[in-house]
């Protein structure tokens, strides 16, 4: 038998988590859709008991998808959100959380209106400085959670140099990594102590179900986050578990194709006149570029830049002319599934951040952020093509 700890990303996506049944054969495992579990004696369980603290199927995914991150544990929730807030309730009244500025806007959602409100102080900064960073580490600071790239403006930021100011102080760092997916990026080798990702977007990439992962190497973090998640109770369903468990079998294939036709793309938009901005951090005018050929890298240690663009088309006629006119592309919130999606994060994703916020920022309202799936790329430039055209 070879060792599995050897194995590479495609054949840890497929296989681990996923042995065949043991009583049937079944080459697809069974899905678990049960509450509860029959006991054989008071308190003698045969290693579930109800299904909110854990579950088969919930089981195979976590093992599935630590392996993906190079991690110890994985911890599964009903969202991304779910497991944000999770990683936050480590926290007590008083802590102070910095944050990554233009993160999620469900993100700033959950913290400015629900956390805040029981104590945890939260701000957001610019952490494409990483001396920054420094300067707003306060003797209350427990948590730096970083984005990178950043949704929607695709900011970068130096994980490893902002990690040696978290390790000098004492402070654990976190980072949203749903952009770039485990097949992208893996912060935990870095030495990260928490990784989190709404499994909604390229871990499943379908566009099908709801999820959210953290995955972490410290034991007693996944002692704390699993009990979070059976107190609270935000865990995801069987069936969705068992749909993103088929889904990564193909996340390599999907992140580098749909990487592939987003680099290809934002070459040609960089060299269409008609647009105000391209941000996509493979340009090489991104003014991290640098930062994405360092430490933006798939499994087999060669440059990726992910699937995600932004541009600007100027005026509000301009946008609407050009989201009206796509045929392949639709519009619709989320990202990083099969089908390429185009969204106006003014209005949609960010729509909880106050306006003044997201006009520093630069996220305008003629700001539109693109998906790329992985269609045939020249029908993809067709489409874009076209809806630009004045
Ligand atoms: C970067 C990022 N983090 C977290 C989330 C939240 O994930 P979910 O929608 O699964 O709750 C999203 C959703 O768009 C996201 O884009």
């Amino acid at each position: 038998m070879t060792n599995h700890k050897d194995w590479k990303f495609s054949t840890k996506a497929i296989h681990i988590g996923n042995k065949a049944d043991k009583e049937s054969g079944s080459v697809s495992p069974p899905i678990h859709l049960t509450s509860t579990f029959k006991q054989d004696a008071v308190g003698q369980t045969r290693g579930f008991d109800y299904s909110r603290v854990s579950n088969p199927t919930r089981q195979r995914l976590e093992e599935n998808l630590a392996s993906l991150d190079n991690a110890k544990h994985a911890i599964c929730f009903s969202t991304g959100m779910a497991a944000t807030t999770a990683l936050f309730q480590l926290f007590d009244s008083g802590d102070h959380i910095l944050i990554s500025r233009n993160t999620y806007g469900g993100t700033y959602r959950m913290s400015m209106n629900v956390l805040r409100r029981q104590g945890i102080e939260f701000e957001w900064i610019d952490t494409r400085d990483t001396e920054n960073v420094e300067k707003h580490i306060r003797p209350n600071t427990k948590l730096v959670h970083l984005e990178t790239p950043t949704n929607p403006l695709l900011e970068l930021c130096d994980l490893t140099a902002i990690l040696n100011i978290c390790k000098k102080h004492d402070i654990l760092m976190s980072v949203d990594n749903t952009f770039m997916s485990p097949y992208g990026q893996r912060p935990l080798e870095l030495g990260v102590d928490v990784v989190m990702q709404s499994s909604t977007k390229s871990l499943s990439g379908h566009s099908d179900i709801l999820g959210g992962v953290l995955t972490t190497n410290d034991d007693e973090l996944d002692e704390r986050l699993r009990f979070l998640l059976k107190a609270t109770g935000g865990v995801p369903s069987s069936f969705d578990n068992w749909i993103l468990l088929r889904s990564t079998k193909t996340l390599g294939l999907r992140y580098q194709k749909s990487s592939d036709n987003a680099t290809e793309l934002a070459h040609w938009l960089a060299d269409q006149d008609i647009l105000d901005r391209v941000i996509y951090p493979g340009l090489k005018n991104h003014p991290q570029h640098e930062i994405a050929l360092k430490q933006q890298k798939t499994p087999n240690g060669e440059v990726i830049f992910g699937n995600m663009i932004s541009i600007d088309v100027g005026t509000i006629e301009a946008r609407d002319r050009f989201l009206e006119r796509l045929d392949v592309f639709t519009l619709a919130e989320s990202l990083g599934g099969v089908e390429s999606l185009v969204c106006v994060p003014y209005d949609m994703t960010h729509a909880a951040i106050p306006v003044k916020a997201k006009l520093e920022l630069g996220i305008t309202e003629t700001l539109i952020r693109l998906s790329i799936g992985i269609e045939d790329v020249g029908d993809l430039k067709a489409d874009l093509q076209n809806a630009l055209k004045d």
